[in-house]
């Protein structure tokens, strides 16, 4: 496998060496002259310097019955290369269920010849198309495979509703190719639209605008279709698109969420502060430029917390906790509406530009909201976990720049990007001051918006427009250690809470025996607060201690699903079996990884723990997404696990 990944990035890269000089015009060259290796995307195998696909027109039926989508994609394509008379895609699992076809602008259709290549575990096959030398639209007609990574298929004892199916794509990192053949990388951004048929008794939502252009109509055999419009262009991991038992309630005048019917009117008012975000992050950063911001709340087997889809935040639904304590979540989201969604990473080593200022916005818009000490309490929460990440990972996954070739780039996705990205922009505004660091911010997405851009391209700008001009100041920042250097920097900002240092002096109080558990003044604990105490417990806690806990707090039966999961990671590495029961149930009907898969490494660290995961997950893995199977397989050492 090693081998012929090698092989292919020799190939790939003599193809990018020997071609002939980029047209002087390609902004995309023009932008920086850093060297190419930099901007080259390990994880595509497409061929945009040459053929760009720029429209991607979908015209897709849903088949829930074989789990399928079948159909047609038409891409619209910019010849960089004149010369150039092949056009490179990605693909998994796709099989091309008919012709291929060039379409002039006369209508003409002309078949095409084509090769699918071998299949790569991570990157899929290539699929290389000859192309008449006349400018032309490709259409190819092709069906996705039930066992797709970017789907999920949902059976309706899956949903709340219990009636009807449901499916939902996730395209971020490399899965959009797994539904679509296009150019998967995110430095090619794409317009698209799409034909959407449906069973009559289900809606399809998407990542785009319902188009007003094309009516909605009733087509063959109890089958309806939807017609679709993203006209911005958007890197193609942000294609996205549900379809179920779906209910819309609005918010505001441009705020919404979509839900089940079951779920709607719990989650229109955990959410109902959306509005108000989107109004603090506009206010901070320039305005929102997608129209409108819809929220659909999926199932619980959705595998994140969230997925940044623009127009429509796909979340999970256990941030519904009843006291709106885990919108974080929703600022997070939003703000990837600037920085991913308008500013991209050009590659997926570039990811923590996505998520490192996500998070450091993310927690901008809390302190708006719901003020500076909530903000707080999340950074040092955030700097834990981040803390706790870096003790066991190796030292290259502990780089922003991450090297992730040969690697599945969903694999970068750790605490690192998220956390310590966002303690590098933290330093910058200690250093600079916040209002001269949010002129720049809000400079830097005006700068680059609707751009893929590189770490280098960002250092460019950053030395030209704030560093350069203060160079006492940009000397305490150690930015080459930050961006290209494990671990963290001696001079890291260092988040600070004065609601967690009440919460340690009341914790030591139990554990000392001072203060019974059941008189801790818990009514006024923040989620925050409660997830530090249970953070704060020595890792060994006796029976009684657990026992005594549980019987105050009810922790095994918190419907806060992030307390809950805290407090069964206690319960397992303390063998508190009244908490079994819960675990199990827990396990089966969530599938967010970030929740799950800490509970299965906990419970793998013993055999009879491993016994117990795997018993669990027997059950549990025809429920989960598969990216969280391929996960946990590996966690479990799941037979047949890559
Ligand atoms: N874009 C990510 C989700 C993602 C990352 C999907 C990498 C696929 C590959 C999203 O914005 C995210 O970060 N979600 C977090 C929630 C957030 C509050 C930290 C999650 O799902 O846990
Ligand atoms: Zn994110």
């Amino acid at each position: 496998m090693r081998f012929r990944l090698c092989l292919l990035m020799l190939i790939v890269f003599l193809a990018v060496a020997c071609q002939p000089a980029a047209d002087p015009k390609s902004n995309e060259m023009q932008k920086t002259n850093e060297s190419s290796a930099e901007k080259r995307d390990v994880h595509s195998y497409g061929n945009p310097e040459q053929v760009r696909v720029k429209h991607v027109d979908l015209n897709l039926q849903i088949q829930f019955d074989r789990k399928v989508m079948l159909g047609s994609v038409r891409l619209k394509l910019e010849r960089l290369d004149k010369a150039a008379r092949q056009l490179k895609l990605d693909t998994r699992g796709l099989k091309i269920t008919n012709n291929i076809s060039a379409l002039d602008a006369a209508g003409k259709a002309e078949k095409l010849r084509f090769t699918l290549g071998l299949p790569d575990k991570i990157l899929g096959a290539p699929l290389t198309i000859e192309l008449p030398a006349y400018d032309c639209d490709v259409s190819i007609e092709y069906e996705t495979a039930p066992d797709a990574s970017g789907l999920q298929w949902l059976a309706p004892a899956q949903t709340a509703g219990k009636k009807q199916p449901y499916m939902f794509t996730q395209s971020e990192s490399i899965h959009a190719r797994s539904w679509i053949p296009l150019q998967d990388s995110p430095a090619v951004r794409v317009t698209y639209s799409a034909r959407i048929h449906t069973p009559k008794e289900l809606q399809a939502v998407m990542s785009a605008e319902v188009s007003p252009l094309g009516p909605s109509g009733v087509t063959a055999s109890g089958y309806h279709f939807k017609v679709f419009e993203m006209k911005q262009a958007i890197p193609p991991y942000l294609i996205a698109l549900a379809v179920g038992d779906i209910a819309f309630k609005p918010l505001s005048n441009r705020t919404g969420v979509y839900a089940e019917p079951a779920t709607l009117d719990k989650a229109a008012k955990e959410l109902e502060d959306t509005e108000k975000m989107v109004a603090a992050t506009e206010k901070l950063y320039g305005p929102y430029r997608w129209g409108r911001y819809d929220i659909l709340v999926l199932p619980p087997s959705f595998p994140y917390g969230g997925m940044e889809n623009p127009r429509l935040t796909f979340a999970t639904p256990t941030i519904l906790a009843g006291d709106k304590s885990l919108v974080s979540l929703i600022a997070h989201e939003l703000a990837h509406s600037w920085s991913g969604n308008l500013v991209t990473n050009a590659t997926w080593r570039d990811f923590w530009l996505n998520e490192g200022f996500t998070t450091y916005l993310e927690r901008r818009i809390i302190e708006a909201l719901y003020g500076r000490e909530r903000a707080e309490m999340e950074a040092v929460l955030g700097r834990q976990t981040l803390e706790r990440s870096l003790a066991e990972a190796d030292d290259r996954d502990e780089i922003l720049h991450i090297d992730l070739t040969g690697r599945d780039p969903d694999d970068g996705s750790t605490e690192v990007p998220y956390e310590k990205g966002a303690l590098l922009l933290r330093q910058m505004e200690e250093t600079f001051g916040r209002a001269r660091f949010d002129d720049f911010l809000k400079g830097y997405f005006d700068h680059f918006a609707f751009q893929s851009i590189t770490t280098a391209d960002f250092v460019t700008y950053l030395k030209k427009n704030l560093l350069d001009a203060e160079p006492q100041l940009a000397a305490k920042i150690p930015l080459d250690e930050w961006l290209y250097k494990p671990g963290l920097p001696a001079s890291a900002p260092q988040p600070k809470s004065d609601a967690f240092a009440l919460i340690e002096t009341q914790a030591n109080e139990w554990l000392q025996g001072k203060r019974p558990a059941a008189q801790l003044p818990v009514k006024d604990w923040a989620t925050q607060q409660w997830l530090h105490f249970l953070r704060f417990l020595p890792p060994q806690l006796s029976k009684t201690q657990l026992e005594e806990l549980d019987r105050a707090f009810k922790l095994t039966q918190s419907g806060n699903a992030e307390i809950a999961h805290i407090w069964l990671l206690i319960a397992i590495r303390n063998n508190y079996t009244a908490a079994d029961a819960r675990l199990a149930a827990y396990l089966k009907s969530i599938g967010r990884q970030k929740l799950i898969r800490p509970l299965y490494e906990e419970l793998v660290k013993t055999p009879t723990g491993r016994a117990r995961a795997m018993q669990i997950y027997k059950e549990a893995r025809s429920g989960y997404h598969p990216i969280a199977v391929t996960a946990v397989d590996k966690i479990v050492q799941w037979p047949g696990a890559r």
